[in-house]
């Protein structure tokens, strides 16, 4: 970013805000597009209805056989919408699998632009017609994914979505989300396990998706509607001494959730799927957008317990301070559901005082190297719009035909990523999950295995990252997925 002095009118031509506008005076949200309070948006048609879970996809003998269709035309908030779903719905249905069996998805892509399926948090092949994020589907034809879990693969809670470069975001915004469950032994005795999948989205009042501003594309678009399974504030209900699993994964775009349960402490038992070593009393959970997390409530008392996220500040565009504080309105805390607590107690075991984490790969490092995540005013200064700015890492935007990292096969590196800007960036590798090592912020590392972990605005985070099993290429990217569509990803070899 350059510490050049730029002038407000200049910043906003840059950003492809109306230049009209700006002449006038008025600093105007020109098209009307995530323009607070110039379009009208659709309200929820149901709020507080039963929390509901969606179909589950399972494995027989092995294989989860299943043909997932893309296409527009969902119920989101109790509304008709043209948004996109998967057979129909979104969430898509719950894929659920056993460590050892292979996923046969047929991806058939109904929708007018090209996509492709990505398997978030799995660690599995990347190659082929394995969890290949360089597939592209185009309209009207389908795909054959063959992804094979590996035996020793963690239980626990991971997604999917789509993964093509230049629609990622669009593609979650509208819709494309769903839950991917790995069972497996032991497991927690619990009176509910439930998925509560995150989305935000924003809706006009003939519920078709609203695409986003130029300024809200860059600094990462939130939705008016914030859904849980689709859902606009359901109710869980649960009896006082219940222990309810909630697997929590944030399917946003760009939102930060930091959650916490009004009058509960919020017990996590699991980070981005899979279980830490011991469950840990939290009064809020921060999840970055593709992270998840597994947490244990218990209930005591008779009553009505609200889920909120709070406001999350993952920093600005840097150089107008407040006014570019991600161009909507929405910035209070948000009640994402409802725990509603009554009828004859329960009793329930008590929480393990150990998990079963799985083991931290021990051995020496192989490499060290940095990555620099930073956003800035390109040179292109005679350009309007998002041209004159710039998404990169290592200087450099995404080109899916270029190696940036060859690593050696069955090796352990260090990665330390750092972020140069004013923006929070949730750094995401596929494929091979990592453990944090140590952070700027000081915060203790869990030293547990995850697959997104947020690089805070002039911070930087250290990675232990084992490069086991899997030969091939894919990506490393921020998930603020509109960031990613403009370039901020970015290419890993791993080789034999
Ligand atoms: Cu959740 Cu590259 O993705
Ligand atoms: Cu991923
Ligand atoms: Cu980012």
């Amino acid at each position: 970013m350059t510490s050049r002095p730029i002038s407000r009118r200049r910043a906003l031509a840059l950003l492809g805000l109306g230049t009209a506008s700006v002449a006038t005076g008025t600093v105007a949200w020109a098209t009307g597009v995530g323009a607070p309070g110039q379009c009208s948006r659709l309200r929820p048609g149901a709020s507080g209805e039963p929390l509901s879970q969606p179909q589950v996809a399972a494995s027989v003998n092995g294989v989860l056989d299943v043909a997932l269709t893309v296409g527009p035309g969902v119920r989101l908030a109790g509304r008709d919408t043209s948004a996109f779903g998967f057979n129909g719905t979104s969430p898509g249905p719950t894929l659920r699998a056993q460590p050892g069996d292979t996923l046969l998805v047929r991806l058939v892509n109904h929708i007018d632009q090209p996509t492709n399926l990505h398997t978030h948090g799995l660690h599995v092949s990347p190659h082929g017609n394995g969890d290949n994020p360089f597939v592209t589907i185009e309209p009207g034809d389908s795909f054959d994914y063959a992804i094979r879990i590996p035996a020793n693969h963690p239980a626990g809670t991971y997604w999917y979505h789509p993964h093509h470069h230049g629609t990622v975001a669009d593609q979650i915004f509208a819709g494309l989300v769903g839950a991917l469950l790995v069972a497996g032994e032991p497991d927690l005795p619990v009176t509910e396990d439930v998925v509560l999948l995150v989305t935000d989205t924003t809706l006009d009042d003939a519920g078709r998706v609203v695409p986003p501003s130029a300024m809200a594309r860059m600094m990462g678009r939130e939705g008016d509607l914030v859904l849980v399974n689709g859902q606009h504030e359901p109710v869980i209900t649960a009896a006082p001494g219940d222990a309810q699993r909630w697997r929590i994964i944030n399917g946003c775009v760009s939102r930060v959730l930091a959650l916490r349960l009004e009058s509960h402490p919020l017990a996590q038992v699991a980070l981005d799927g899979v279980f830490l070593p011991a469950p840990v009393d939290r009064d809020q959970v921060v999840l970055a957008p593709g992270n998840r997390a597994d947490l244990l409530v218990r209930p005591t008392s008779d009553g009505r317990y609200r889920l909120i996220s709070d406001p999350y500040n993952r920093g600005s565009m840097g150089m107008m301070g407040g006014m570019m504080n991600g161009g909507h309105a929405a910035t209070g805390p948000v009640t994402l559901a409802t725990v509603d607590v009554s009828g004859p107690r329960t009793i329930s075991p008590a929480l393990p005082a150990t998990l079963p984490a799985p083991p931290a790969p021990n051995g020496l490092v192989a490499r060290q190297r940095q990555l620099t995540f930073a956003m800035g005013m390109g040179m292109a200064m005679g350009g309007l719009g998002m041209d004159g700015m710039s998404f990169t890492i290592d200087g450099r935007t995404f080109d899916t035909g270029r190696d940036d990292q060859t690593v050696q096969l069955d090796t352990i590196e260090e990665w330390t990523v750092v972020n140069d800007g004013p923006m929070d960036h949730p750094f995401h590798l596929h494929a091979w999950p990592f453990r944090v090592l140590a952070a700027s912020a000081g915060t203790p590392p869990t030293g547990v295995r995850q697959d997104v972990v947020l690089i805070p605005a002039r911070g930087w985070v250290r990675l232990r990252i084992p490069f086991s099993d899997y030969p091939g290429r894919s990506v490393y990217h921020c998930h603020i997925l509109d960031h990613e569509d403009l370039g901020m990803m970015a290419t890993v070899n791993v080789r034999t």
